[in-house]
């Protein structure tokens, strides 16, 4: 299974991907957690590039072909063998976050990053995609009071630094994209504190294992009735 987290900034995701993984370990899934960008050593290099608030000059074209590159290599290092060997992989953003930073946000030609997409992804695509969506006034103040507090680096804030229309693209694109695909996104109001929001993933997620489980068990059931 493979299961990706997306949010504008401050929506806390990262912190609630720790409590979905507690909750799949708990119901015995080998969990693969990883991120984009920066989920492989390359990676890292790329992310750094990408993030540092320094790179005002950065076309949007190099945006887009570097968080391609970071995701090929994350696809093909570990994403692809451990969807192989069965594993239960966890990614703090993904794919769709290119549709929409790069393509509603930045306003690159969403064809072109579609074609990216098959590139770099061949057949892959999430199963399940959860969306933290909050108003992005909340979600830039958190985000903003993260790197105040030194709890995320100011060398990482290039994007915190956009302008509000960005962001506010931003959290229409994946809403956008929510309605799209609505049985791949579930979309979980992000605005509530850590518990209200892990308790309102805790029962999506229930919702979800347990219609897996009886898939699985039906199917086991058929082939050896
Ligand atoms: P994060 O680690 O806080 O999620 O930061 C990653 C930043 O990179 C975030 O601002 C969103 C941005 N991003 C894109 O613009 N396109 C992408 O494809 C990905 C994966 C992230």
């Amino acid at each position: 299974m493979f299961i990706t987290l997306e949010g504008i900034e401050g929506s806390g995701k990262s912190t609630q991907l720790r409590h979905l993984v507690a909750m799949l370990a708990a119901r015995g899934h080998d969990c693969l957690v990883t991120r984009e960008p920066g989920g492989t050593p390359i990676g890292r290099k790329i992310r750094s590039i990408l993030l540092d608030p320094d790179n005002t000059g950065m076309a949007p074209l190099t945006e887009l072909l570097l968080y391609a590159a970071d995701r090929a290599q994350h696809t093909r290092e570990l994403i692809f063998p451990a969807l192989a060997q069965g594993r239960t992989v966890i990614s703090d953003r993904f794919w769709d976050a290119t549709t929409v930073y790069q393509g509603y946000a930045r306003g690159l030609n969403l064809d072109v990053i579609r074609q990216l997409h098959r590139l770099v992804l061949a057949e892959c695509k999430p199963d399940l995609t959860l969306l933290f969506d909050l108003p992005v006034a909340v979600g830039l103040a958190r985000a903003l009071q993260a790197i105040d507090k030194g709890a995320r680096m100011d060398s990482e804030s290039r994007f915190e630094r956009e302008r509000l229309d960005f962001h506010e693209r931003v959290r229409k694109g994946y809403l956008t994209l929510a309605g799209l695909e609505p049985d791949r996104f579930r979309i979980i109001d992000a605005a509530g504190d850590e518990t209200a929001v892990r308790n309102k993933m805790q029962t999506i997620m229930n919702s979800i294992l347990e219609k897996n489980h009886t898939a699985h068990h039906s199917h086991q059931t058929q082939e050896n009735p």
